[in-house]
């Protein structure tokens, strides 16, 4: 028995393979194109596990997908592999489009002929697990309740808008075909290995470097945050005892505002890491938030209702924000050497391109 799991070298990816080889010996098969999100670096410590086969290959390669699945007869696929930057989708859609619509079209197309081709306890067993966003339900206004699995897709972003797209084909090949299906969406998960172009790992970085910590428009968007660790046990779960074709929303059930979540970060920082420790003449990472331009189209709040999973699954989350946050901060304290390898060349341009508007405020 084994799993395939695409996009393995990115955030929650790796987290995800680590986790899983932490927690058991079935063997994974780990796809990966290893665009600038993807960092072998993150799998470090399964160098020469057996158990950890890695592939640099991409989703939508059907010939590489075919003979990998022909090869290893996976019980699963769980798939991660997507462009994943909201930012970047309104700079670039085209890649987005590719990888988000095309990419997932072609991997359900190679891994129907495999599950065609599979018999009995095989064929009856298998599972297909899309990854996805809450971002895909749209935003929400300030008192609306929580979204749920029902709630209608108003994606606003080319990133939302192909992670729908992609919700919709793994939804249709379950319906037409008959595909062993399951699909999570999840909210903004944070912890080990988020590449610093998303708000939390950017804000720790840009901090410990005396940086400005960019707050888009007025800093009161809401996200609701996860753990990551926390999205691994529920996928792992849903794999196990999710029901066919049904779609699980993943949730922290913490609700925050981005300025309250940098003014968290500035604090546990000042803590654990005062600014005098690298000679920053700051009395407090706070007073570097800066106000920059808004994202365009920027949504206004995101929050996940996460009682389906729970009540059908049993599934909760293990981190509060509170003791998630903190591990975080510890995890990027005493791994900098993680970061200063992945924040060249190419992070470089860009936060260039994205960062170059003067500061509003
Ligand atoms: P990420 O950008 O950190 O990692 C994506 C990985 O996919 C990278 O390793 C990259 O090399 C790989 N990849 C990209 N295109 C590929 C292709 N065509 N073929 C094979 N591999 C490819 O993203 P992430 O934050 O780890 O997100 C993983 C998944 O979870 C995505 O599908 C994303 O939509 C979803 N998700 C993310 C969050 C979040 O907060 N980060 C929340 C909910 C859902
Ligand atoms: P991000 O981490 O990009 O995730 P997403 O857009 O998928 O929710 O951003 C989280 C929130 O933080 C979002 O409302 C945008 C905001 N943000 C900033 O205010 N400044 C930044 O520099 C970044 C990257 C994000």
């Amino acid at each position: 028995m084994s799993v395939l799991v695409t996009g393995g070298a990115g955030f929650i990816g790796s987290n995800f393979v680590l986790d899983w080889l932490d927690q058991c010996d079935e063997p994974v098969i780990n796809l990966d194109a290893l665009t600038y999100a993807g960092n072998l670096e993150n799998l470090a410590r399964l160098q020469g596990d057996a158990r950890h086969t890695f592939v640099r290959g991409d989703i939508g390669d059907a010939g590489l997908v075919s003979s990998l699945l022909a090869e290893h007869q996976p019980r699963a696929v769980v798939n991660f592999a997507a462009e994943s930057h909201v930012d970047r989708s309104i700079h670039g859609p085209a890649e987005f489009i590719q990888t988000n619509i095309v990419g997932t079209f072609n991997l359900l197309e190679s891994v129907r002929a495999y599950w065609n081709g599979l018999e009995g306890e095989a064929k009856a067993g298998f599972r297909f697990l899309h990854v996805s966003t809450d971002e895909v339900y749209g935003s929400l206004g300030k008192t609306e309740p929580a979204f749920t699995e029902t709630h209608r897709y108003e994606p606003n972003s080319p990133y939302s808008a192909s992670k729908a797209a992609s919700d919709h084909l793994v939804r249709a090949y379950h319906h037409t075909y008959g595909l062993p299906v399951l699909t999570t969406n999840c909210s903004n998960n944070y912890g080990p290995y988020h590449f610093p172009e998303k708000l939390i790992p950017l804000v720790i970085h840009n901090a410990l470097a005396g940086k400005p910590l960019p707050i888009y428009g007025d800093g009161q968007q809401i996200r609701d945050w996860l753990y990551v660790g926390d999205h691994c046990s529920a996928i792992r779960r849903v794999l196990e005892a999710g029901r066919l074709g049904e779609t699980y929303n993943i949730g922290g059930w913490n609700e925050k505002a981005n300025l309250d979540v940098v003014h968290t970060l500035c604090d546990i920082l000042d803590e654990l890491a005062p600014p005098a420790t690298f000679n920053l003449p700051i009395a407090s990472y706070r007073s570097l938030i800066t106000y920059v331009k808004d994202r365009p189209g920027h949504d206004r709040r995101y929050a996940i209702d996460a009682s389906k999973i729970q009540r059908e699954l049993g599934w909760k989350p293990a981190e509060t924000f509170e003791t998630g946050i903190r591990k975080t901060v510890q995890w990027y304290l005493n791994n900098q050497a993680w970061v200063r390898n992945i924040t060249s060349g190419e992070y470089r341009n860009w936060v260039e391109t994205q960062y170059a508007v003067e500061a509003v405020a």
